[in-house]
């Protein structure tokens, strides 16, 4: 007999009601604060949010540099529209000083963790006197930090962290029984726009994943560019997750008849169902060819272009 996974299970509806229940309990007569970043956890945390506290629930996205091209503006328009009031805070520079300096992966992963709840977002839940954190954090997040594979942005509890004593407020998180299929269902049912529902994962620590190396301003806005041209040219081919990577060798090109010492994009596009494996897409090579080309042409800097071919394990999706 094969066992029921939670997705199989899971009714969206019976889902949203249960945990708009339990928001109202966990919070009373208190009032709640959360973190959005667009990506479907934070969207559907954010929509279960707002139905069961209405204005007692404030939103804020935290600008913090890392973001895609022109996604700040575009979820905070997007919510609105939604009738979620949405704060937009401008906490760049906190960010980047956090990551001047940093190499390491997962020093680079705790800079970001450490800026966002103790420094930014936990002045912001200070001041704005709310008792509860309402979080997105999935199963499978918590499987990965727990065995050990990756420091996930959002885990606490699991590694014996106590956030009302670390970071003086208390965390709700009603997503922990879902995997990323189960969220999207939820999100479907809640109303959210296949722009959320059907959008690609996108890491919490954000392009600082995706730069090997110092995320200094000017490697980020690389690797963002990088990433616009990846989006857009893989959009509509159903991968599980697609994105470009810059990294930290240098190669010898050249430019205009002069040699030029260049940047690398390396691309990764995966088929996962669950994130927990993945296997690279097999892309056409006129497809690899069109990336390579519009790449080279729309990032200053860059002179290679290479397509990653490791299935995880023992590969990660990102490669910080
Ligand atoms: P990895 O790289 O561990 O990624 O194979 C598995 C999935 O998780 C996403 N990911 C993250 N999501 N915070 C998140 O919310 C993180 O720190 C984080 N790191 C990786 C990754 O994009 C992939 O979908």
């Amino acid at each position: 007999m094969t066992r029921e996974t939670p997705e199989q299970r899971l009714q969206p509806r019976k889902f949203i009601a249960a945990q708009v229940a339990a928001i109202r309990e966990a919070v009373g007569e208190d009032t709640a604060i959360n973190a959005l970043s667009g990506g479907v956890d934070s969207s559907v945390v954010t929509m279960l949010g707002h139905r069961a506290l209405g204005r007692r629930l404030q939103t804020v996205f935290i600008d913090n540099g890392l973001m895609r091209a022109g996604e700040p503006r575009r979820v905070v328009g997007l919510f609105r529209r939604l009738g979620v009031p949405v704060r937009l805070v401008d906490a760049r520079r906190e960010f980047f000083a956090a990551l001047r300096g940093v190499t390491d992966p997962e020093e680079k992963r705790e800079a970001v963790t450490r800026t966002f709840y103790r420094d930014v977002f936990g002045r912001i839940v200070r001041e704005s006197g709310a008792r509860v954190l309402l979080q997105g954090t999935i199963l499978t997040d918590i499987e990965e930090t727990v065995a050990g594979i990756k420091r996930q942005h959002n885990v606490f509890s699991q590694l014996g962290i106590d956030p009302q004593q670390a970071f003086g407020y208390r965390i709700v998180e009603p997503l922990v029984a879902l995997r990323k299929d189960g969220v999207r269902q939820v999100a479907r049912a809640l109303g959210l726009p296949p722009e959320i529902h059907g959008r690609i994962p996108f890491p919490g620590p954000a392009l600082a994943a995706r730069v090997i190396g110092e995320a200094t301003p000017a490697r980020i806005e690389t690797v963002r560019r990088a990433t616009a041209v990846v989006e857009e040219l893989l959009a509509g081919r159903r991968a599980f997750q697609y994105f470009a990577v810059l990294h930290e060798d240098r190669v010898t090109g050249v430019r205009r008849g002069r040699r030029e010492f260049g940047q690398q994009i390396e691309i990764r596009c995966w088929d996962s169902t669950d994130a927990r494996t993945a296997v690279p897409t097999r892309l056409p090579w006129a497809t690899l060819e069109a990336l390579a080309a519009a790449l080279l042409r729309r990032v200053p800097g860059v002179v290679s272009v290479t397509y990653h071919l490791a299935p995880k394990p023992p590969s990660t999706i990102e490669a910080v």
